[in-house]
């Protein structure tokens, strides 16, 4: 039953046609990034000058994980480097549904020279905010998103939809990272499932650690079925990467 229990959880998973090049050693871009972007879609360059020579790797990766709650800036934790081990793989996760906190990660395994070089998010990353017509006018959540923890986390009205004050820690090791970020928010996850119990995220291993409340209303009897929710999709690269993360009109 618990192995069921994940919360709002997309993967998609995008094979490759593996091209092995056995000969010669690969070449991968290597870097890391830590930041809070106001418009990571627009802003964030994920170009890296800076190459590794695989001593042992067989794999690029690039990896990142976005976190963002209602009119926060958006955490950016993002790796690239050579890895031991593939499969080779591209995998898009959204951990929770919209409205209230988002988080997404993209992970991309590929074993040709310099194939971790993607630049930009924007064909990933368009979450949009809620209309002030489709906000709670009662029930309220401190709100906040930082790296390492919130200097401070300001009241903001939930969107309809969501059904708890999420409280959280995100502790992130591997892949030249280590991080933590604090959330809070209104979620639609029930729980400390704001990542769905995933345990990894390419290089990266994945704690979460958190506290939740119920919002001060009385809610009315909470629909249980969307968190069993667990989709699977195979879907093709670019029909994959148009998908944007818009859910409202
Ligand atoms: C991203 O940064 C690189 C240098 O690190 C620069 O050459 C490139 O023009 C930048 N791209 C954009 C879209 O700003
Ligand atoms: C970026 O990666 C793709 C996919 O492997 C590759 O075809 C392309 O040549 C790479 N670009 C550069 C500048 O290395
Ligand atoms: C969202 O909540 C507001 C205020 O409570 C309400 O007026 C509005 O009708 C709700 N919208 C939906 C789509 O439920």
């Amino acid at each position: 039953m618990e192995a069921f229990c994940m919360q709002y959880v997309q993967f998609f998973f995008v094979l490759g046609t593996s091209s092995w090049t056995l000969a010669q050693p690969l070449h991968c871009e290597v870097g890391r990034t830590l930041s809070l972007e106001e418009d990571p879609g627009k802003t964030f360059n994920w170009t890296s000058d800076k190459v590794e020579s695989c001593v042992s790797g067989t794999f690029c990766q690039e990896t990142l994980l976005l976190i963002k709650a209602a009119r926060t800036k958006t955490a950016v934790l993002a790796t690239k480097s050579c890895v031991p081990e593939g499969p080779e793989a591209m995998t898009f996760v959204q951990y929770t549904s919209p409205p209230g906190v988002i988080a997404i990660s993209y992970s991309n395994y590929c074993n040709n020279i310099l194939c971790n070089n993607r630049t930009s998010i924007s064909q990933f990353w368009r979450p949009l905010e809620t209309p002030v017509s489709s906000l709670s006018a009662t029930l309220r959540c401190p709100t906040c998103v930082a790296l390492g923890s919130c200097p401070s986390a300001p009241s903001q009205p939930c969107p309809n939809g969501t059904v708890q004050c999420y409280q959280g820690r995100i502790e992130l090791t591997g892949g030249g990272i280590d991080s933590s970020v604090e959330v809070k928010g209104c979620t639609t996850t029930t729980g400390c499932r704001l990542m769905a119990r995933i345990s990894t995220i390419g290089p990266m291993s994945v704690k979460e650690f958190c506290t939740y409340q119920p919002f001060l209303q009385p809610r009315k009897a909470e629909n249980k079925a969307p968190w069993l929710l667990a989709s699977l999709w195979m879907l093709e690269l670019l029909p994959l990467l148009l998908l944007p993360l818009t859910h409202l009109p």
